[in-house]
């Protein structure tokens, strides 16, 4: 079984001792492709950085709500310069989060804004994070198309906005978060169809159950397919391969 783990953060400094045994031990385990995905001008660079220095990495670039304080005009030129890389896949991670961040909504949109418009200059996907920000998101995506769409980033477990990403074409990514006691994950995940549906683990957060709270790594992304295979009743097998392919066709590999 080959998985694809669609999103993972091995720019991130929790990898500085063991970077690169990590990710030899990935590959060794079947996790055959992964997207190292950016958040920040700096850690945009390095997924890139990471990404040409193993065949089976891609990046992201992009700059996400929470790193709001990196929003300049010349970062933004930046973070399309590195985007335009080959082994760029898409821009991400972009998007809304009211829960972290509440004091700079208008800011954050218009971050927001002026990454699709690069999404759709370089016809590149997006990465969408969303935080108790759906309806404004779900609002920017309707009125700010994005030719490639894109992908719903560990998709909160929020059915209203997995309904409307749907609607709007995107595919829906669940990681660990629909392994934790009382998520709605059997719900969430029963109104995705299997050509939609993404893994990943968001390494190095959201270990998914039994390993809550501990770092985590794209191994674990056979726990997510593990649980979708349960909720949607066909072999794990099955959802390594769908999962796979959906991954090729949205990042265009
Ligand atoms: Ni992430």
């Amino acid at each position: 079984m080959e998985f694809f783990d669609s999103h993972a953060h091995y720019n991130d400094e929790k990898y500085d001792e063991d970077r690169e045994e990590i990710i030899k031990r990935i590959y060794e385990e079947g996790i055959t492709h992964t997207v190292c995905v950016g958040y920040d001008l700096i850690k945009s660079e390095y997924a890139l950085e990471i990404a040409n220095r193993y065949d089976f990495i891609y990046a992201t670039a992009g700059i996400s709500p929470n790193d709001i304080s990196d929003y300049t005009e010349e970062n933004i030129k930046e973070i399309e310069s590195i985007a335009k890389n080959k082994k760029v896949v898409a821009i991400g991670e972009i998007g809304l989060d009211y829960y972290w961040e509440k004091e700079n909504k208008e800011k954050q949109k218009k971050l927001f804004i002026d990454q699709i418009n690069i999404a759709n200059k370089l016809n590149k996907p997006i990465v969408i994070h969303t935080r108790d920000a759906a309806v404004d998101t779900i609002e920017i995506l309707k009125n700010n198309p994005v030719n490639k769409k894109g992908i719903f980033h560990c998709c909160p477990l929020n059915q209203e906005l997995i309904r409307e990403g749907l609607k709007l074409g995107f595919y829906i990514s669940f990681s660990g978060n629909i392994t934790f006691k009382n998520a709605k994950s059997k719900e969430c995940v029963s109104l995705v169809p299997i050509d939609k549906i993404l893994i990943e683990t968001d390494s190095p957060y959201l270990s998914p159950e039994p390993l809550r709270g501990t770092r985590n790594n794209s191994i674990n992304v056979k726990r997510v397919a593990g649980k979708i295979a349960e909720i949607k009743e066909i072999s794990i097998e099955e959802i390594a391969k769908v999962t796979y392919e959906n991954a090729k066709r949205i990042f265009s590999i």
